[in-house]
């Protein structure tokens, strides 16, 4: 494998990726992203250019992406509409970019029979209740709640077809939720450390009791550069760190970790069928291709995060008022 085109490269995990293969690996890289709201280029400042490019362009553009695809060894693909609140008022980008956007990328991956693999999440599976014991398995059933994932299932669906119908050479991997650098200011950890940042109270979606599963960005990326060396094709891989905390204890440690104090933060309206806990078993990824996490600890990749945001101030500055400005519409 020498050339890679990373899909949605300019966006948080895709860029983490960028950047792993950059430090890891020799292999050169093509990014494809549209520069969407959530896509920045400075994510990707200061990469060497012998070995990396950015081509802004839109996934849904079948002749383009049929250009890129054609001289690339494997495609990863990240691009996607990813924030679960913007799915609740506008799901159409939704559609367009996580069903209409894999179709197309699928047809050029099958055209110039290209090895594919396919990034998704944990949230295809619904949610689970707190005290149950299960956590979710390659063959937990799907149930996704939120227009965003029931996106993310159909998509997966997708290139399950694509591999039995037509041979396509696809792996698929389903993880839990990310924290680390360059994550947009919309999300849960960088909105809640960027405000403390401001002096403003962070903001907790009804009770604070809802679990997430958290890993860090490069562990995630370690887990599919994996997977795609080492996958067995049509295999789907679920990623985790075995991390779950409630979001009333993220935002009591990003308060702590910051010198404030813990009680300092407001309940906001809830979102619409907000899942309630995500838990991930990844012994597959763990046994069969002997991934491990290289951050045991969330406290401290959520220290280093922290340290992070306040020392890149410029990248996240410019979106930080607009992303407020709509989250006080919705109440939040
Ligand atoms: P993000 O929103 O930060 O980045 C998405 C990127 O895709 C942006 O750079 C955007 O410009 C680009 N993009 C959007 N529409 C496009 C289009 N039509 N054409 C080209 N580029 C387009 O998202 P993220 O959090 O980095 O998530 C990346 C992928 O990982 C998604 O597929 C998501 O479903 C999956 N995932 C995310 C998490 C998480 O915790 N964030 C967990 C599991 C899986
Ligand atoms: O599980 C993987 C998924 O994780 C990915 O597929 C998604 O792309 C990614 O956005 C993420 O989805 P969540 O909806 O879990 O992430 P978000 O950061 O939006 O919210 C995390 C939790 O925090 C969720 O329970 C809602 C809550 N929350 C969020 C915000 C923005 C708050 O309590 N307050 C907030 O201000």
């Amino acid at each position: 494998m020498e050339q890679i085109l990373v899909t949605g490269g300019a966006g948080f995990i895709g860029s983490n990726f960028v950047h792993y293969l950059l430090e890891n690996t020799d292999v050169s890289v093509t990014v494809l992203d549209s520069l969407t709201y959530a896509g920045n280029r400075m994510s990707l400042f200061g990469l060497d250019d012998k070995r990396f490019r950015l081509v802004v362009g839109d996934i849904c553009d079948a002749s383009l992406v049929d250009t890129l695809v054609a001289v690339a060894d494997a495609v990863v693909h990240y691009a996607a509409e990813s924030h679960n609140d913007n799915s609740l008022h506008d799901p159409r980008p939704f559609l367009e970019t996580n069903i209409i956007g894999t179709f197309t990328l699928l047809e050029a991956a099958r055209k110039h029979q290209v090895r594919f693999h396919h990034i998704s999440t944990d949230e295809v599976y619904g949610d689970l209740e707190l005290d149950d014991p299960e956590r979710f398995t390659e063959s937990t059933p799907y149930y996704p709640s939120s227009p965003y994932s029931s996106t993310k299932a159909g998509s997966d669906l997708l290139v399950r077809a694509w591999v039995r119908s037509f041979g396509l050479q696809a792996t698929l991997s389903n993880c839990s939720n990310n924290y680390g650098p360059y994550q947009h200011v919309e999300k849960f950890i960088p909105r809640q450390i960027t405000n403390v940042i401001d002096g403003v109270r962070p903001k907790l979606y009804g009770s604070g009791k809802n679990v997430r599963d958290w890993i860090h960005a490069n562990d995630h990326s370690s887990a599919v550069w994996a997977i795609l060396n080492r996958g067995r094709i049509g295999e789907t891989y679920l990623v985790g760190a075995d991390g779950e905390k409630n979001n009333k204890e993220v935002i009591q440690a990003i308060l702590n970790i910051m010198g404030q104090p813990t009680d300092s933060f407001d309940h906001v309206a809830d979102r619409p069928g907000h899942d309630l806990r995500y838990a991930i078993d990844s012994t597959k990824l763990r046994t069969e291709l002997g991934w491990s996490p290289a951050y045991g600890d969330f406290a401290s990749g959520l220290e280093s995060t922290i340290t992070w945001y306040k020392d890149n101030e410029f990248w996240w500055r410019p979106q930080k008022a607009t992303t407020e400005s709509k989250y006080l519409q919705q109440g939040q």
